[in-house]
């Protein structure tokens, strides 16, 4: 296992697309068909309302930017909730805490978006993902029958987990016009 201290996360750049959509296809969706395919991962990565990041080794600097991508996490930002689309890390990586850092660094983005919600949908047999989320502080709302489908017609169930960042609703104005009845 990879010492954390030997990992950088940074933000994902497009030449990232191509190990991205690999770990996606053989960690995430396995089975299920493959739709974050490197043209689709290199769109996210694109896009102005998702945010991206990848765990590297090395640890700084022009070696991270050379660095093995061991983990990925995709997130997408509406105005009060982030739906966290896709999150791993590499098998001989797990349990070193690249997975919580990432997820750190989500959760971070999203408190500084205003972001009232984190919600994401994972296999409802994927244990491990589970307790790692409810370690994360999510909690899981909803099982959906059905939600994944394979290319083979084969289905499999969604659990729903929620992480809740803020009261929703308008967040109160950090500055107000000075009133004639303050002064
Ligand atoms: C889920 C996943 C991302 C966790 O990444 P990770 O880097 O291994 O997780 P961390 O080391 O940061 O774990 C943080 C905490 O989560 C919990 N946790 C993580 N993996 C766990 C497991 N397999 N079993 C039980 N608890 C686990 C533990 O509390 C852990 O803290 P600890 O190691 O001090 O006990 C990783 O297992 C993975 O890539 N799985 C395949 C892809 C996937 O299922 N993604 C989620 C759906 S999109």
């Amino acid at each position: 296992m990879t010492p954390p201290r030997a990992i950088t996360i940074r933000l994902a750049e497009p030449r990232d697309a191509q190990a991205i959509a690999l770990m996606s296809r053989d960690f995430i969706e396995a089975g299920l068909g493959w739709k974050y395919d490197a043209s689709r991962v290199m769109r996210a990565i694109r896009d102005r309302e998702t945010l991206a990041v990848v765990a590297c080794d090395a640890k700084s600097g022009a070696a991270a930017a050379r660095g093995a991508v061991n983990g990925f996490a995709l997130m997408e930002f509406g105005e009060e909730r982030a739906h966290l689309v896709l999150l791993a890390v590499r098998p001989s990586h797990r349990r070193a805490g690249i997975g919580q850092r990432m997820l750190e660094w989500m959760l971070e983005s999203a408190r500084c978006a205003g972001i009232a919600s984190i919600h994401l949908e994972l296999r409802a047999g994927n244990e491990a993902a589970r307790r790692f989320y409810r370690a994360m502080g999510f909690y899981e709302t909803v099982l959906v029958p059905g939600y994944y489908r394979s290319g083979e017609g084969r289905k499999e169930g969604a659990l729903r987990m929620l992480r809740v960042l803020r009261v929703p609703g308008p967040l109160p104005a950090a500055w107000r016009p000075p009133r004639m009845e303050d002064r």
